[in-house]
C-alpha cells in the first residue's frame, strides 16, 4: 500500500486529537506520508496542532510531513483524502440552536428538530465553498464529510455537486451503537455485520449477524430489554448525557420491538418528555464546552508543557477508527462494508429515489455500492418520508431563500408539529442566525 496524504478540515475540533490517536493505531490499515490540519480559526487550531505535532513525532515516526495551516492552497494541494468536520458558528451557535426551540417548548438539538435546521442552514454555504476549494487543488481526493447535520448537508452537496462521486457522507452513530451491542455479546465490534436502513440520525438496525451468519438480533434485544444499554466507546462511556441517551433505547424497543433504533430517534418519538428534561443554561453545547472541550484542551496544554506524550495513553476511539477504515476502503478499494449515506435510487424500494439514505454499502474506489434493502413496513416508511420531506424543504428553502418552506419544514418536524410554535421558533432563529443564513423572502 502506497502512503497517502490526508487533510483534516476543522483541525481545531475537539475530535481531532482522537482522530490523530486513531490514525496512529491504524497506521497499518491507512498508511500516511503527510497529515495536514486546516482550520479558519488559527488560534483554536494551534493548540491542537502543537500537541498533535509532539504526538506524531513520538508515535508516528514514519510520517514524513505534518503541518497545520489556514491557507487553502497549502491544505488542499496534492491530497488523497479529506476528513471534514467543521462547525459553522462554533459551539456558541450550537448553544443557541438548543436554547431557542426550548424557549418555545420544543427540544433543541444540534442535528434534530429546529436546532438541526438552524445549523444546517449555516453549514451549507461553508460546505459548498469547502468542496469547491478542495476540488480546486485536488480533483480526485476522497472527501469524507461528517459535518452536521449530515442529512441536510449531504442533501445540499448532492444537489450542488451531482456528478462528484468522491464525496462520502458518513456518521459514527451506527458503529458507536454497534460497539455497545458488541459489549453486550462479549464480541469484537468488527465481527458484527449490520443490516440497517433509514436516514442519517433516523434509522434502525433490522438485523445484526456474526461472521458465520448467525442472527444475533434477538439476543441483543433481550439483553437491552432485560438489562441496561450503555455507551461503550471510551469517548462517551462516562458521559452522563450519552448514558441517558443509550438507556432510552430500552424504552424505544419496548414500545416498538420490531427493529433496533438509532439513539437519535428518541428526539422524534418522545419530544415533549425530552424537552421537559432540558435545562436552558446547561444544554449539550454547554456540557461539551465544560466537558470534552475542556478535557481536550487541558490534555493539549499538558502535552505542550511536557513536550512529550510519555505519560498519556494513546488510544484510538471508534469514531476515528471508523472514518479511517472507511477512507482506507475507498482509497485502496478494499470493498469492506460500512453504514454510510448514499442516494437511494431503489435501495429502499418504497422510498423516493433522491432520498439520501443511510444503509450498509461496500466501499470501493468507485464509491459506495449499497446492498438492496427492499420494502420497509408502513410505520418506518411514514416516519422516514415525513423526516425526508422536512430535510428536503430545508435544502430547497436555502436555495430559494424561502421563509415559507422553512415554516413548512418545521411544521412537519416531529419535534414541533404545531404551526404557531414552528413560526415562533423560526422567527427567533432568523434573528439569531442573521450573520449566517441567507436572507429569506
Ligand atoms: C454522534 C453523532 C455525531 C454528533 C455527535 C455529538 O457522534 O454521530 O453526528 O456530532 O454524536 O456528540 P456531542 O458529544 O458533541 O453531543
Ligand atoms: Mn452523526
Amino acid at each position: 500500500m502506497k502512503e497517502k496524504n490526508l487533510v483534516i478540515v476543522g483541525g481545531g475540533s475537539t475530535y481531532t486529537l482522537g482522530i490523530i490517536m486513531s490514525l496512529i493505531e491504524e497506521k497499518k490499515n491507512f498508511p500516511l506520508k503527510k497529515i495536514t490540519l486546516y482550520d479558519i480559526d488559527e488560534q483554536r487550531q494551534e493548540k491542537i496542532a502543537k500537541a498533535t505535532e509532539i504526538l506524531l513525532k513520538e508515535h508516528y515516526p514514519e510520517l514524513k510531513d505534518f503541518n497545520y495551516t489556514t491557507d487553502k492552497a497549502t491544505a488542499f494541494s496534492n491530497i488523497d483524502a479529506a476528513f471534514v468536520q467543521i462547525r459553522t458558528g462554533g459551539l456558541y451557535m450550537r448553544e443557541l440552536d438548543e436554547q431557542i426551540p426550548l424557549k418555545h417548548g420544543a427540544i433543541g438539538q444540534e442535528t434534530c428538530g429546529a436546532g438541526g435546521m438552524a445549523y444546517g442552514l449555516r453549514s451549507i454555504t461553508d460546505m459548498i465553498e469547502l468542496v469547491n476549494d478542495i476540488r480546486n487543488y485536488s480533483n480526485d481526493a476522497w472527501i469524507l464529510n461528517y459535518t452536521n447535520p449530515a442529512a441536510i448537508v449531504g442533501l445540499a452537496l448532492q444537489k450542488e455537486f451531482p456528478d462528484d462521486k468522491r464525496i462520502l457522507n458518513i456518521c459514527d452513530m451506527p458503529i458507536a451503537i454497534m460497539k455497545s451491542y458488541a459489549d453486550l455479546l462479549e464480541k469484537d465490534v468488527w465481527e458484527l455485520i449490520p443490516e440497517y436502513f433509514g436516514l442519517n440520525h433516523f434509522g434502525w438496525f433490522s438485523k445484526i449477524l456474526d461472521q458465520q451468519g448467525n442472527d444475533l438480533t434477538n439476543e441483543i434485544k433481550n439483553n437491552i430489554i432485560n438489562g441496561d444499554f450503555l455507551p461503550a466507546d471510551k469517548e462517551i462511556a462516562n458521559d452522563e448525557s450519552w448514558i441517558q441517551t443509550f438507556r432510552k433505547a430500552r424504552q424505544m424497543l419496548i414500545d416498538f420491538p420490531e427493529f433496533l433504533p438509532n439513539t437519535y430517534l428518541q428526539y422524534y418519538l418522545y419530544p415533549e418528555e425530552l424537552a421537559k428534561k432540558e435545562t436552558p443554561d446547561n444544554t449539550r453545547a454547554r456540557q461539551v464546552i465544560n466537558g470534552r472541550e475542556k478535557r481536550v484542551h487541558e490534555l493539549c496544554d499538558h502535552i505542550i508543557f511536557q513536550q512529550t506524550t510519555n505519560d498519556i495513553n494513546v488510544e484510538a476511539d471508534i469514531h476515528g477508527v471508523y472514518m479511517i477504515r472507511a477512507a482506507a476502503s475507498l482509497v485502496f478499494n478494499l470493498k469492506e462494508t460500512y453504514v454510510v449515506m448514499t442516494e437511494n435510487n431503489g435501495i429502499i424500494s418504497n422510498l423516493p429515489a433522491d432520498a439520501l439514505v443511510e444503509v450498509p454499502a461496500i466501499l470501493t474506489n468507485d464509491g459506495p455500492k449499497a446492498f438492496s434493502v427492499g420494502e420497509i413496513p408502513a410505520f418506518y416508511k411514514g416516519l422516514i418520508e415525513n423526516q425526508y420531506a422536512y430535510e428536503k424543504l430545508v435544502v430547497e428553502a436555502y436555495y430559494e431563500k424561502s421563509y415559507n418552506k422553512l415554516l413548512q419544514a418545521l411544521t412537519l418536524n416531529r419535534t414541533i408539529v404545531h404551526a404557531p410554535q414552528a413560526k415562533a421558533i423560526l422567527d427567533d432563529l432568523i434573528e439569531a442566525n442573521k450573520d449566517y443564513w441567507p436572507e429569506l423572502n
